[in-house]
């Protein structure tokens, strides 16, 4: 008979229809026994059809028979939801005190970062009312799931994402929805979006400090918060609203502050122009209370690729370095 190990090695070769990751990075698996006879595998239904189930079953036979010595397999599912078997080691959101100052692509290319570095990574796109991270990543799969929830889109680097985009029957459709339902949503996709293990949720909040934000704070275990801002805000009274909010008021740190469109670098001489004024990083950083996490230029290419639904595709040194002081700042918090 294989041992516990080699079934589990296994079992993360079997992909799961629809997301495409793997039942253990799914967190499905719940027990694996084995005895002289025979192998028992239980696995979590979470948000799992009937005809996914049913197609796992097959596939996980097939899989483990293929071990050297078994007999006789057993599979069955135990009825449980996502948020039972979510296992999400630090939740981060983005904020901004105001909209169009680059917060979704922010935290697109935090994911993006992370993702490089081989965390295991998923985005939640909490901004109801303006959701744009489908379209930087190119994602129009519809999420599949049961009554139990759904799962989440995998991007082409691997991240997991969900928006209300995906579940919305035309992209471009409004949701014009009032507070509570704004917050249900959110919340939903919280407890009912089979995650799985992940080492980083990235949470990008709608504008400012009204509603969904405090929402957001208030049902997330968030471990963080990352401040993005641009050169253009007149004063650091927006930042230090969003900071209040969230350090004063609801006990959550400040992980650090990103400047957005910093500067532009121009392409003849390679000389930085800061065409929105001076930076005001150090200002902010101060206002915050948190480390600058990074510094990012106005790129005409990275434009381009969150228009061709490519972000995936960009790079740049500073990304790197933004992924380390995220880490980083993670860990300190945490512990
Ligand atoms: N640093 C940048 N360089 C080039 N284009 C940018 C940059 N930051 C933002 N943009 C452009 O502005 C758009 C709006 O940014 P977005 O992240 O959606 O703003 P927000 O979420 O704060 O409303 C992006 O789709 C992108 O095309
Ligand atoms: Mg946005």
């Amino acid at each position: 008979m294989p041992t516990k190990e080699q079934v589990t090695e296994s079992l993360d070769e079997v992909l799961v229809p629809g997301v495409m990751r793997s039942l253990t990075k799914l967190n499905l698996v719940r027990q694996v026994a084995i005895s002289d006879e025979k192998i028992d595998i239980n696995l979590a239904s979470a948000a799992l059809s009937q005809e996914t189930q049913e197609w796992l079953k097959s596939k996980v036979q097939d899989t483990i028979r293929r071990l050297p010595g078994v007999k006789d397999v057993n599979i069955d599912f135990a009825e449980m939801k996502p948020k039972d078997v979510n296992e999400i080691k630090s939740v981060i959101a983005v904020m901004s005190g105001k909209g169009g100052v680059g917060k979704s692509l922010v935290a697109g290319l935090a994911a993006i970062s992370l993702a490089r570095r081989g965390f295991e990574v998923g985005i939640l796109d909490a901004d109801i009312t303006g959701p744009s991270i489908p379209k930087m990543f190119g994602i129009t799969a519809r999420p599949t799931g049961s009554e139990t929830g759904f799962l989440p889109v995998l991007s082409r680097l691997g991240i997991e994402i969900m928006s209300i985009n995906l579940l919305l029957p035309h992209e471009d459709d409004a949701v014009i929805w009032r507070g509570p339902l704004i917050g249900k949503a959110i919340t939903q996709f919280w407890e009912e979006v089979l995650w799985g293990q992940l080492d980083y949720l990235i949470v990008d909040l709608p504008p400012g400090t009204a509603d969904a934000p405090l929402t957001v704070m208030q049902s997330l275990p968030l471990s963080g918060i990352i401040v993005v801002f641009s050169p253009q805000e007149l004063a650091a009274m927006v930042v230090r609203k969003a900071v209040k909010m969230a350090q004063e008021a609801m006990h959550i740190p400040i992980l650090g502050v990103v400047e957005n469109m910093s500067y532009l670098v121009l392409p003849d001489t390679g000389k930085r122009l800061e065409i929105f004024g001076k930076s005001r990083a150090e200002e902010m950083a101060k206002a915050a209370g948190a480390p600058l996490l990074a510094q990012i230029p106005i790129d005409p290419q990275l434009a381009h690729l969150c228009d061709e639904g490519d972000i995936e595709r960009y790079y740049s040194g500073s990304l790197d370095a933004f992924a380390d002081a995220l880490v980083k700042v993670v860990a300190a918090n945490v512990m």
